[in-house]
């Protein structure tokens, strides 16, 4: 039989998640726990390349290991960590900083956007982002990386670095792959529909996984269509329209043309009831898991200590091998 491959991938604890970061990856990601050796990992350092209130990013940060568990991902399968909880994920930055050219990280399209919307704080670290991104794969003999489109530039790089360190000091790292999942396609904004959904643009253009049904309802009710009245699924002329029907396509499994049979001469507004009926139902169990699971910091507490445990057997030996390759002094 052949060994289980290893999948890692990662989420910044900044801000609530979206019915985009649900649908585009954290239900797949509890699929692919039972087929891949799966690392999951809470990414705190990316998070303060950006400035983050301490206290939120700490609540944040245990929230958003909540949602995963709650989502599906179940700690005594996959290993869901918190990134600050090994320091060699820190570690291995360096040595891969030094094998990495300014040229390349100039290069990448998400520092370019970040540090024209943050122009008050052009960082070293938000310029050095995409390294640590590739050390937290590259920590863990990753075969596979599942990613949204918007993150497949990092991942090139990340393959560079290795392959480039690979080259100099023999073989130390596996080269991964990205997974890009074909189900669900993306959700885009409620308001600008041609858009990505996301949690960094204003409260009524994303649908929060910590939502009510009041508050899905209403979101949903004021979702921008367009001035016709045909329900139909043309994402080029009708984006608004179309990201409705995806999202209900995505969370039943319905083809956007059976649902679009099915209500062949309803109104809009039937429309959106669907929708919020479709999406409160597909939420409830997740919400009333995340209700539980955060009223229970003891057993949250324990899973953090446990993880970051096994995930730091891996990253050391990985490390160790990195350290004694280039040239690092042992010690006893
Ligand atoms: N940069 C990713 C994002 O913003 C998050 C991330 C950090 C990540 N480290 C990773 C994703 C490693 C995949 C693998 O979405």
């Amino acid at each position: 039989m052949e060994e289980k491959k290893t999948i890692f991938s990662g989420i910044q604890p900044s801000g609530g998640l979206t019915l985009g970061n649900y649908i585009g990856a954290l239900r797949n990601w509890a699929l692919l726990q039972n087929e891949y050796h799966s690392y999951y990992c809470v990414v705190n350092l990316h998070a303060v390349t950006v400035r983050q209130e301490p206290a939120a990013l700490r609540r944040r940060t245990r929230e958003t290991a909540a949602l995963l568990m709650a989502c599906g991902i179940d700690p005594n399968v996959s290993t869901l960590f918190i990134q600050s909880h090994v320091p060699e994920h820190a570690e291995l930055t360096w040595a891969l900083s030094c094998n990495t050219y300014m040229g390349e990280l100039m290069r990448m399209t998400q520092f370019k956007d970040k540090s024209a919307r943050h122009s008050d704080n052009i960082n070293a670290g938000l310029f050095t982002y995409p390294v640590l991104m590739a050390a937290d794969i590259l920590l863990y003999m990753t075969d596979l990386v599942p990613i949204g489109a918007d993150q497949k530039q990092h991942l090139e790089l990340t393959r560079d670095i290795a392959q480039r360190f690979n080259g100099v000091y023999g073989d130390v790292f596996t080269v991964p792959e990205p997974l890009i999942s074909k189900t669900g396609g993306r959700v885009m904004s409620l308001q600008e529909p041609e858009r990505k959904m996301s949690k960094s643009d204003p409260e009524d253009t994303f649908i929060s996984l910590v939502d009510d049904p009041d508050t899905i309802r209403r979101k949903i009710k004021r979702a921008v269509t367009d001035s016709e009245s045909e329900i139909r699924f043309d994402p080029e002329n009708k984006p608004g329209v179309s990201n409705l029907l995806n999202i209900i396509s995505a969370l039943t499994g319905e083809s956007t043309d059976d649902i679009c049979a099915d209500m062949a001469g309803q109104g809009y507004g039937t429309l959106k009831t669907r929708v919020a009926d479709v999406v409160i139902e597909a939420l409830a169990p997740m919400q009333a898991e995340y209700k539980r699971l955060i009223g229970d910091k003891e057993y949250l507490m324990k899973v953090q200590s446990e993880s970051a445990e096994k995930a730091a057997y891996l990253a050391q030996k990985t490390l160790r091998k990195v350290q004694k390759k280039i040239g690092f002094a042992a010690r006893l």
